[in-house]
Protein backbone atom coordinates (compact mmCIF):
# COMPACT_ATOMS: atom_id res chain seq x y z
CA UNK A 1 0.00 0.00 0.00
CA UNK A 2 2.64 2.30 0.99
CA UNK A 3 4.08 2.99 -2.69
CA UNK A 4 0.15 3.77 -3.91
CA UNK A 5 -0.27 7.54 -4.96
CA UNK A 6 -3.04 8.80 -4.68
CA UNK A 7 -5.91 9.37 -7.17
CA UNK A 8 -8.87 11.68 -7.12
CA UNK A 9 -11.64 9.23 -8.26
CA UNK A 10 -13.68 6.65 -6.49
CA UNK A 11 -12.22 3.72 -8.56
CA UNK A 12 -8.74 4.84 -6.07
CA UNK A 13 -10.59 4.37 -2.76
CA UNK A 14 -12.37 1.26 -4.39
CA UNK A 15 -9.09 -0.09 -5.28
CA UNK A 16 -7.12 0.96 -2.02
CA UNK A 17 -10.11 -0.87 0.54
CA UNK A 18 -9.63 -4.03 -1.86
CA UNK A 19 -6.23 -4.09 -1.07
CA UNK A 20 -6.18 -3.08 2.58
CA UNK A 21 -4.45 -5.59 4.46
CA UNK A 22 -6.14 -4.77 7.37
CA UNK A 23 -9.70 -4.16 6.14
CA UNK A 24 -11.36 -7.15 7.70
CA UNK A 25 -10.62 -5.65 11.48
CA UNK A 26 -13.98 -3.37 10.55
CA UNK A 27 -16.12 -6.93 10.50
CA UNK A 28 -14.55 -6.84 14.80
CA UNK A 29 -17.17 -4.02 15.46
CA UNK A 30 -20.76 -2.98 15.26
CA UNK A 31 -20.96 0.05 12.54
CA UNK A 32 -23.89 2.22 13.47
CA UNK A 33 -26.74 2.46 10.72
CA UNK A 34 -28.99 4.82 8.50
CA UNK A 35 -32.54 4.25 9.28
CA UNK A 36 -32.59 2.21 6.13
CA UNK A 37 -29.80 -0.12 7.07
CA UNK A 38 -26.68 0.83 5.45
CA UNK A 39 -23.53 1.74 7.10
CA UNK A 40 -22.33 5.04 8.77
CA UNK A 41 -19.32 6.78 7.44
CA UNK A 42 -18.19 7.48 11.12
CA UNK A 43 -15.25 9.32 11.38
CA UNK A 44 -15.99 10.39 15.48
CA UNK A 45 -13.45 7.40 16.96
CA UNK A 46 -11.81 10.38 18.34
CA UNK A 47 -14.77 10.92 20.27
CA UNK A 48 -16.04 7.47 20.93
CA UNK A 49 -14.89 4.81 19.56
CA UNK A 50 -16.92 1.83 17.97
CA UNK A 51 -18.05 -1.09 19.85
CA UNK A 52 -16.22 -4.22 19.25
CA UNK A 53 -18.58 -7.39 18.67
CA UNK A 54 -16.69 -9.40 21.25
CA UNK A 55 -17.63 -6.66 23.92
CA UNK A 56 -21.14 -8.09 24.93
CA UNK A 57 -19.72 -12.12 25.25
CA UNK A 58 -16.45 -10.37 27.89
CA UNK A 59 -19.17 -8.21 29.65
CA UNK A 60 -21.83 -11.51 29.62
CA UNK A 61 -19.30 -13.41 31.52
CA UNK A 62 -19.27 -11.30 34.30
CA UNK A 63 -22.75 -11.03 34.63
CA UNK A 64 -23.22 -14.33 34.56
CA UNK A 65 -20.39 -15.11 37.20
CA UNK A 66 -22.28 -12.47 39.31
CA UNK A 67 -25.95 -14.37 39.21
CA UNK A 68 -23.85 -17.22 39.58
CA UNK A 69 -21.64 -16.26 42.67
CA UNK A 70 -22.26 -12.76 43.88
CA UNK A 71 -19.64 -11.62 46.05
CA UNK A 72 -17.90 -15.18 45.51
CA UNK A 73 -17.01 -13.67 42.14
CA UNK A 74 -14.25 -11.46 43.99
CA UNK A 75 -12.23 -14.59 44.60
CA UNK A 76 -13.74 -17.05 42.55
CA UNK A 77 -15.40 -15.75 38.75
CA UNK A 78 -13.73 -17.16 35.79
CA UNK A 79 -11.18 -13.98 35.87
CA UNK A 80 -11.64 -13.09 39.73
CA UNK A 81 -12.94 -9.24 39.98
CA UNK A 82 -10.07 -8.38 42.89
CA UNK A 83 -7.34 -8.74 40.67
CA UNK A 84 -9.12 -8.16 37.50
CA UNK A 85 -7.90 -5.06 36.42
CA UNK A 86 -3.97 -6.81 36.69
CA UNK A 87 -5.04 -8.54 33.51
CA UNK A 88 -4.87 -4.86 31.69
CA UNK A 89 -1.71 -3.65 32.75
CA UNK A 90 0.16 -5.85 30.02
CA UNK A 91 -1.43 -4.43 27.06
CA UNK A 92 -2.24 -0.68 28.31
CA UNK A 93 1.77 -0.88 28.83
CA UNK A 94 2.05 -2.16 25.51
CA UNK A 95 -0.01 0.44 23.91
CA UNK A 96 1.30 3.30 25.65
CA UNK A 97 4.50 1.92 25.36
CA UNK A 98 5.20 1.99 29.72
CA UNK A 99 6.18 -0.81 32.29
CA UNK A 100 3.27 -2.94 33.43
CA UNK A 101 4.06 -1.58 37.26
CA UNK A 102 3.82 2.12 35.31
CA UNK A 103 0.13 1.87 34.36
CA UNK A 104 -3.13 1.17 35.82
CA UNK A 105 -6.78 1.29 35.17
CA UNK A 106 -9.16 2.88 37.07
CA UNK A 107 -11.36 6.15 37.64
CA UNK A 108 -12.22 8.39 34.61
CA UNK A 109 -10.13 10.91 33.12
CA UNK A 110 -10.74 14.24 34.94
CA UNK A 111 -10.44 12.37 38.27
CA UNK A 112 -7.17 10.87 37.20
CA UNK A 113 -5.59 14.03 36.62
CA UNK A 114 -6.31 15.46 39.65
CA UNK A 115 -5.27 12.18 41.87
CA UNK A 116 -1.83 13.01 39.54
CA UNK A 117 -2.05 17.00 40.19
CA UNK A 118 -1.56 16.32 43.99
CA UNK A 119 1.08 14.53 43.35
CA UNK A 120 3.03 16.62 41.37
CA UNK A 121 1.83 20.11 40.95
CA UNK A 122 3.72 21.36 44.77
CA UNK A 123 3.93 24.66 44.07
CA UNK A 124 6.16 26.89 46.29
CA UNK A 125 7.12 30.40 46.71
CA UNK A 126 7.68 31.70 42.88
CA UNK A 127 7.58 28.13 41.71
CA UNK A 128 3.97 28.26 41.55
CA UNK A 129 2.68 27.99 37.93
CA UNK A 130 1.06 25.40 35.65
CA UNK A 131 2.05 25.60 31.70
CA UNK A 132 -0.86 24.83 29.64
CA UNK A 133 -1.71 24.82 25.71
CA UNK A 134 -4.17 27.78 25.43
CA UNK A 135 -6.70 25.14 23.58
CA UNK A 136 -6.76 22.68 26.31
CA UNK A 137 -9.40 20.31 26.67
CA UNK A 138 -11.53 22.87 29.29
CA UNK A 139 -11.72 19.77 31.89
CA UNK A 140 -8.26 19.74 32.19
CA UNK A 141 -8.24 23.56 32.57
CA UNK A 142 -10.96 23.48 35.34
CA UNK A 143 -8.55 20.82 36.76
CA UNK A 144 -5.58 22.85 36.88
CA UNK A 145 -7.35 26.53 37.68
CA UNK A 146 -9.26 24.66 40.17
CA UNK A 147 -5.71 23.26 41.79
CA UNK A 148 -3.94 26.17 41.74
CA UNK A 149 -6.90 27.69 44.21
CA UNK A 150 -6.87 24.95 45.97
CA UNK A 151 -3.01 25.53 46.92
CA UNK A 152 -3.72 29.08 47.76
CA UNK A 153 -2.86 30.65 43.99
CA UNK A 154 -4.39 32.82 41.65
CA UNK A 155 -4.75 31.21 38.34
CA UNK A 156 -5.02 34.41 36.80
CA UNK A 157 -1.05 35.02 37.49
CA UNK A 158 -0.27 31.54 38.13
CA UNK A 159 -1.80 29.40 35.19
CA UNK A 160 0.12 30.14 31.46
CA UNK A 161 -1.24 29.36 28.42
CA UNK A 162 1.11 29.14 25.51
CA UNK A 163 -0.87 29.51 21.81
CA UNK A 164 0.20 29.23 18.67
CA UNK A 165 1.55 32.53 16.89
CA UNK A 166 -0.23 34.77 15.30
CA UNK A 167 -2.08 33.57 11.98
CA UNK A 168 -0.50 29.89 12.63
CA UNK A 169 -2.42 27.31 14.12
CA UNK A 170 -0.42 24.87 16.16
CA UNK A 171 2.40 25.35 18.79
CA UNK A 172 6.14 25.42 17.91
CA UNK A 173 8.08 23.21 20.31
CA UNK A 174 10.93 25.89 19.91
CA UNK A 175 8.56 28.83 21.64
CA UNK A 176 7.70 26.11 24.68
CA UNK A 177 11.24 25.89 24.81
CA UNK A 178 11.44 29.95 24.81
CA UNK A 179 9.07 29.99 27.57
CA UNK A 180 10.72 27.02 29.63
CA UNK A 181 14.36 28.98 28.81
CA UNK A 182 12.36 32.22 30.47
CA UNK A 183 9.83 31.23 33.09
CA UNK A 184 11.19 28.03 34.02
CA UNK A 185 12.29 28.57 37.54
CA UNK A 186 8.36 29.62 38.15
CA UNK A 187 7.14 26.91 36.41
CA UNK A 188 6.06 23.72 38.19
CA UNK A 189 4.17 21.79 36.29
CA UNK A 190 4.24 21.57 32.36
CA UNK A 191 1.02 19.77 31.21
CA UNK A 192 0.02 19.34 27.42
CA UNK A 193 -1.94 16.90 25.62
CA UNK A 194 0.07 14.41 24.05
CA UNK A 195 -2.34 15.20 20.95
CA UNK A 196 -4.03 18.46 20.88
CA UNK A 197 -7.68 17.76 20.92
CA UNK A 198 -9.20 20.99 19.08
CA UNK A 199 -6.23 21.40 16.27
CA UNK A 200 -5.26 17.47 16.14
CA UNK A 201 -1.42 18.55 16.39
CA UNK A 202 0.91 16.01 18.39
CA UNK A 203 3.49 17.13 20.35
CA UNK A 204 7.40 16.47 20.71
CA UNK A 205 6.74 15.02 24.13
CA UNK A 206 10.13 13.67 24.76
CA UNK A 207 11.96 16.87 23.34
CA UNK A 208 9.57 18.98 25.88
CA UNK A 209 9.89 16.94 28.82
CA UNK A 210 13.75 16.89 28.56
CA UNK A 211 13.60 21.15 28.36
CA UNK A 212 11.00 21.16 31.71
CA UNK A 213 12.90 18.87 33.73
CA UNK A 214 15.85 20.83 32.86
CA UNK A 215 14.29 23.57 34.59
CA UNK A 216 12.84 21.82 37.46
CA UNK A 217 9.47 21.33 36.26
CA UNK A 218 6.95 18.12 36.74
CA UNK A 219 5.86 17.23 33.44
CA UNK A 220 2.52 15.43 32.70
CA UNK A 221 0.49 14.60 29.59
CA UNK A 222 -3.24 14.09 29.04
CA UNK A 223 -2.63 11.19 25.82
CA UNK A 224 -6.65 11.35 25.11
CA UNK A 225 -6.34 11.89 21.77
CA UNK A 226 -2.81 9.97 21.54
CA UNK A 227 -3.08 6.41 23.15
CA UNK A 228 -4.61 4.33 20.39
CA UNK A 229 -4.00 6.43 17.80
CA UNK A 230 -0.47 7.50 17.52
CA UNK A 231 2.84 5.31 18.69
CA UNK A 232 3.00 6.44 22.53
CA UNK A 233 6.36 5.83 24.59
CA UNK A 234 5.67 7.37 27.99
CA UNK A 235 8.47 5.50 29.60
CA UNK A 236 11.60 6.40 27.35
CA UNK A 237 9.60 10.18 26.93
CA UNK A 238 10.10 10.32 30.79
CA UNK A 239 7.25 12.76 31.94
CA UNK A 240 5.83 12.36 35.49
CA UNK A 241 2.53 11.32 34.76
CA UNK A 242 0.33 10.57 32.09
CA UNK A 243 -3.39 9.88 31.86
CA UNK A 244 -6.15 9.26 29.42
CA UNK A 245 -9.61 7.79 28.40
CA UNK A 246 -10.30 4.59 27.07
CA UNK A 247 -13.15 5.33 25.26
CA UNK A 248 -11.91 7.20 22.02
CA UNK A 249 -9.35 4.86 19.97
CA UNK A 250 -9.66 2.54 22.78
CA UNK A 251 -13.24 1.52 22.11
CA UNK A 252 -14.03 0.79 25.82
CA UNK A 253 -17.29 2.54 25.53
CA UNK A 254 -19.00 5.55 27.15
CA UNK A 255 -17.61 6.64 30.04
CA UNK A 256 -14.56 4.00 30.41
CA UNK A 257 -11.85 3.20 33.11
CA UNK A 258 -9.36 5.82 32.38
CA UNK A 259 -5.74 5.04 32.07
CA UNK A 260 -2.62 6.51 34.51
CA UNK A 261 0.66 6.30 34.25
CA UNK A 262 3.01 7.35 36.89
CA UNK A 263 6.48 7.17 36.01
CA UNK A 264 8.80 4.50 37.26
CA UNK A 265 11.18 6.86 39.26
CA UNK A 266 8.10 7.76 41.71
CA UNK A 267 7.29 4.19 42.10
CA UNK A 268 8.05 3.93 45.74
CA UNK A 269 8.39 7.41 46.58
CA UNK A 270 7.41 7.95 50.56
CA UNK A 271 7.39 11.64 49.83
CA UNK A 272 5.07 12.18 47.05
CA UNK A 273 1.48 13.27 48.20
CA UNK A 274 -1.00 11.52 47.31
CA UNK A 275 -5.05 10.96 48.19
CA UNK A 276 -5.51 7.57 49.44
CA UNK A 277 -7.86 4.62 49.07
CA UNK A 278 -7.93 1.03 49.71
CA UNK A 279 -7.59 -0.37 46.54
CA UNK A 280 -3.91 1.28 46.40
CA UNK A 281 -3.21 -0.21 49.55
CA UNK A 282 -0.86 -3.08 49.60
CA UNK A 283 -2.32 -6.30 48.31
CA UNK A 284 -1.33 -8.24 51.13
CA UNK A 285 -2.74 -6.16 54.06
CA UNK A 286 -5.73 -4.70 52.11
CA UNK A 287 -7.83 -7.25 53.30
CA UNK A 288 -6.94 -7.16 57.35
CA UNK A 289 -8.48 -3.22 57.24
CA UNK A 290 -6.00 -1.79 59.11
CA UNK A 291 -5.72 1.80 59.84
CA UNK A 292 -2.29 2.68 58.48
CA UNK A 293 -1.85 3.42 54.44
CA UNK A 294 0.70 1.29 52.45
CA UNK A 295 0.76 2.23 48.40
CA UNK A 296 1.51 -0.29 46.13
CA UNK A 297 4.97 0.29 44.64
CA UNK A 298 3.76 1.70 40.83
CA UNK A 299 0.79 3.19 39.86
CA UNK A 300 -1.89 0.87 40.81
CA UNK A 301 -0.54 2.31 44.39
CA UNK A 302 -2.82 5.82 42.96
CA UNK A 303 -6.15 3.74 43.13
CA UNK A 304 -9.07 4.44 45.26
CA UNK A 305 -11.73 2.44 44.92
CA UNK A 306 -12.53 -1.19 43.47
CA UNK A 307 -13.03 -0.39 39.82
CA UNK A 308 -16.08 -1.42 37.81
CA UNK A 309 -15.83 -4.94 36.65
CA UNK A 310 -18.21 -4.15 33.54
CA UNK A 311 -16.55 -1.92 32.23
CA UNK A 312 -13.02 -3.25 32.19
CA UNK A 313 -14.57 -6.14 30.92
CA UNK A 314 -15.69 -4.12 27.71
CA UNK A 315 -12.30 -2.54 27.60
CA UNK A 316 -10.07 -6.01 27.31
CA UNK A 317 -12.20 -7.11 24.34
CA UNK A 318 -11.02 -3.80 22.00
CA UNK A 319 -7.53 -4.37 23.79
CA UNK A 320 -6.91 -7.67 22.65
CA UNK A 321 -8.13 -6.90 19.48
CA UNK A 322 -4.98 -3.85 19.13
CA UNK A 323 -2.65 -6.67 20.73
CA UNK A 324 -3.70 -8.94 17.87
CA UNK A 325 -2.92 -5.98 15.39
CA UNK A 326 -0.50 -3.51 17.09
CA UNK A 327 -0.01 -0.32 16.86
CA UNK A 328 2.84 -0.40 14.19
CA UNK A 329 0.40 -1.62 11.07
CA UNK A 330 -2.34 0.86 12.76
CA UNK A 331 -0.21 3.52 12.30
CA UNK A 332 0.56 2.48 9.13
CA UNK A 333 -2.68 2.76 7.57
CA UNK A 334 -3.36 5.49 9.48
CA UNK A 335 -0.86 7.83 8.09
CA UNK A 336 -1.95 6.77 4.97
CA UNK A 337 -5.92 7.14 5.84
CA UNK A 338 -5.19 10.76 6.56
CA UNK A 339 -3.11 11.52 3.94
CA UNK A 340 -5.78 10.26 1.61
CA UNK A 341 -8.44 12.38 3.25
CA UNK A 342 -5.41 15.21 3.29
CA UNK A 343 -4.80 15.02 -0.54
CA UNK A 344 -9.09 14.78 -1.73
CA UNK A 345 -9.55 18.51 0.64
CA UNK A 346 -6.27 19.60 -1.19
CA UNK A 347 -7.81 19.61 -4.25
CA UNK A 348 -10.34 22.19 -3.68
CA UNK A 349 -8.65 24.93 -1.71
CA UNK A 350 -11.30 27.86 -2.54
CA UNK A 351 -13.89 25.96 -1.07
CA UNK A 352 -14.40 28.24 2.27
CA UNK A 353 -12.37 25.80 4.43
CA UNK A 354 -9.01 25.48 5.66
CA UNK A 355 -7.14 22.91 7.45
CA UNK A 356 -5.51 23.18 10.68
CA UNK A 357 -3.79 20.44 11.94
CA UNK A 358 0.10 19.63 11.04
CA UNK A 359 0.33 18.75 7.52
CA UNK A 360 3.42 16.72 8.77
CA UNK A 361 2.30 13.13 9.19
CA UNK A 362 4.79 13.17 12.06
CA UNK A 363 3.07 16.08 13.82
CA UNK A 364 -0.71 14.56 13.81
CA UNK A 365 -2.69 11.34 14.39
CA UNK A 366 -5.71 10.60 11.79
CA UNK A 367 -7.21 13.40 12.87
CA UNK A 368 -7.62 16.40 10.73
CA UNK A 369 -9.83 19.24 11.76
CA UNK A 370 -11.25 21.65 9.15
CA UNK A 371 -11.97 25.31 9.97
CA UNK A 372 -14.94 25.78 8.04
CA UNK A 373 -16.10 29.58 7.63
CA UNK A 374 -19.67 29.58 6.17
CA UNK A 375 -22.55 27.46 8.44
CA UNK A 376 -20.09 24.92 9.45
CA UNK A 377 -22.43 23.23 12.15
CA UNK A 378 -25.24 23.06 9.37
CA UNK A 379 -22.81 21.60 7.39
CA UNK A 380 -21.63 19.17 9.82
CA UNK A 381 -25.72 18.31 10.85
CA UNK A 382 -26.47 17.68 7.32
CA UNK A 383 -23.62 15.09 7.11
CA UNK A 384 -24.71 13.68 9.84
CA UNK A 385 -28.46 13.60 8.51
CA UNK A 386 -26.84 11.54 5.90
CA UNK A 387 -25.09 9.20 7.98
CA UNK A 388 -21.73 10.67 8.02
CA UNK A 389 -20.70 11.32 11.42
CA UNK A 390 -18.12 13.64 12.42
CA UNK A 391 -18.13 16.29 15.02
CA UNK A 392 -18.26 20.20 15.70
CA UNK A 393 -16.44 22.41 17.92
CA UNK A 394 -17.43 26.17 18.56
CA UNK A 395 -16.96 28.14 17.15
CA UNK A 396 -15.62 26.66 13.45
CA UNK A 397 -14.12 23.74 13.71
CA UNK A 398 -15.03 20.19 12.07
CA UNK A 399 -12.89 17.26 13.42
CA UNK A 400 -12.62 14.45 11.34
CA UNK A 401 -10.91 11.28 12.44
CA UNK A 402 -10.77 8.00 9.80
CA UNK A 403 -9.70 5.34 12.49
CA UNK A 404 -7.59 2.71 11.13
CA UNK A 405 -9.21 -0.53 12.90
CA UNK A 406 -12.98 -0.05 11.21
CA UNK A 407 -12.85 3.05 8.64
CA UNK A 408 -11.95 2.53 4.71
CA UNK A 409 -10.28 4.20 2.24
CA UNK A 410 -14.35 4.13 0.57
CA UNK A 411 -15.40 5.81 3.90
CA UNK A 412 -12.91 8.79 3.62
CA UNK A 413 -13.92 9.05 0.03
CA UNK A 414 -17.18 9.14 0.37
CA UNK A 415 -16.61 11.60 3.39
CA UNK A 416 -15.16 14.29 1.10
CA UNK A 417 -17.76 14.32 -1.71
CA UNK A 418 -20.19 14.70 0.60
CA UNK A 419 -18.71 17.44 2.62
CA UNK A 420 -17.89 19.50 -0.57
CA UNK A 421 -21.77 19.06 -2.01
CA UNK A 422 -22.62 20.70 1.16
CA UNK A 423 -20.26 23.52 1.53
CA UNK A 424 -20.81 24.60 -1.80
CA UNK A 425 -25.07 24.37 -1.38
C1 LIG B 1 -8.37 15.86 25.89
C2 LIG B 1 -9.45 15.50 26.87
N1 LIG B 1 -9.20 15.66 28.18
C3 LIG B 1 -10.15 15.37 29.10
C4 LIG B 1 -11.40 14.91 28.73
C5 LIG B 1 -12.41 14.63 29.80
O1 LIG B 1 -12.59 13.28 29.95
P1 LIG B 1 -13.47 12.62 31.13
O2 LIG B 1 -14.89 13.08 30.97
O3 LIG B 1 -13.36 11.16 30.87
O4 LIG B 1 -12.89 13.04 32.43
C6 LIG B 1 -11.68 14.73 27.37
C7 LIG B 1 -13.01 14.23 26.94
O5 LIG B 1 -13.35 14.15 25.80
C8 LIG B 1 -10.68 15.05 26.42
O6 LIG B 1 -10.91 14.94 25.10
Amino acid sequence: MAGDKFEVGRDCALAMTARDPLAGYRNLFHIPKTPDGADCVYLSGHSLGLQPKTARGYVERELEDWAKLGVEGHFHAQNPWVPYHEMLAAPTARLVGALPEEVVVMNSLTVNLHLMLVSFYRPKGARNKIVVESNAFPSDQYAVQSQIRYHGYDPASSLVEIAPRPRETTIRTEDIEKLLAAEGERIALLMLGGVNYYSGQAFECARITEAAHAKGCAVGFDMAHAAGNIPVKLHDWNPDFAVWCNYKYLNGGPGCIAGCFVHERHARNPNLPRFAGWWGNDKDARFRMEPQFQPIAGAEGWQLSNPSILSMAALRASMDIFDEVGMEKLRAKSERLTTYLEFLLEQKPQEGFSIITPRDPAQRGAQLSLRVTKNGRAVCESLAHHGIICDWREPDIMRVAPVPLYNSFLDVHTFVEKFLTEIRA
